[in-house]
């Protein structure tokens, strides 16, 4: 079953049970908690992108509510409240909370781009990395054109884990829409 986690559907905490968190350490020690299949399919597409000359990493996948207040709470004292709620999710209504969704970095010239407005510049090579999402399970969770149906703007960093059947089966549909048409 498909997780749907947005403004009006809030992750229900009991869903925790029935999901499975391991430990992944990134090249720099930093740990991060991710649903296990959606791990081991991550890995399968980095393993991928790699041979095509693209390195992706992780820069955040599990969020508990309290994490996901905290940098609620970052971006609210550094842009304010209301560019903080259109990019952010609150706490309860982010999918990080399912440990299915990651935020990738992508290296550049040897060095790791952290930066959301970095990120956003690589547009050649997030079109190459979108591209295969489908065959590894994943999709491009804020694809650009679809705020109004996904809630947030573009978001060419941030893939939702769904299996690799439906992965194949959403074609150009956000996740509501996909869930609505499938009932
Ligand atoms: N940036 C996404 C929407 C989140 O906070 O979950
Ligand atoms: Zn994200």
């Amino acid at each position: 079953m498909i997780l749907l986690v947005n403004k009006d559907n809030l992750f229900n905490e009991d869903d925790l049970n029935n999901l499975e968190f391991i430990e992944y350490e990134r090249f720099d020690e930093k740990i991060f908690y991710i649903e296990r299949e959606t791990l081991y399919y991550f890995e399968m597409l980095q393993a991928h992108l790699k041979i095509e000359g693209i390195e992706i990493e992780i820069d955040d996948a599990y969020r508990s509510l309290e994490t996901q207040e905290n940098i609620f709470l970052k971006f609210m004292k550094k842009y304010g409240i209301d560019y903080a709620s259109s990019v952010v999710a609150m706490p309860g209504a982010s999918e990080h909370h399912t440990g299915q969704a990651i935020d990738i970095i992508i290296k550049k010239d040897g060095r790791w781009l952290y930066e959301n407005e970095d990120l956003l510049k690589e547009d050649k090579t997030f079109k190459k990395i979108h591209k295969v999402l489908k065959y590894f399970g994943f999709i491009l969770r804020y694809p650009k054109g679809k705020e109004d149906i996904a809630g947030y703007p573009y978001e060419p960093w941030h893939i939702r884990y769904i299996g690799v059947e439906d992965a194949n089966k959403i074609g150009n549909l956000t996740l509501e829409e996909y869930l609505k048409k499938e009932g």
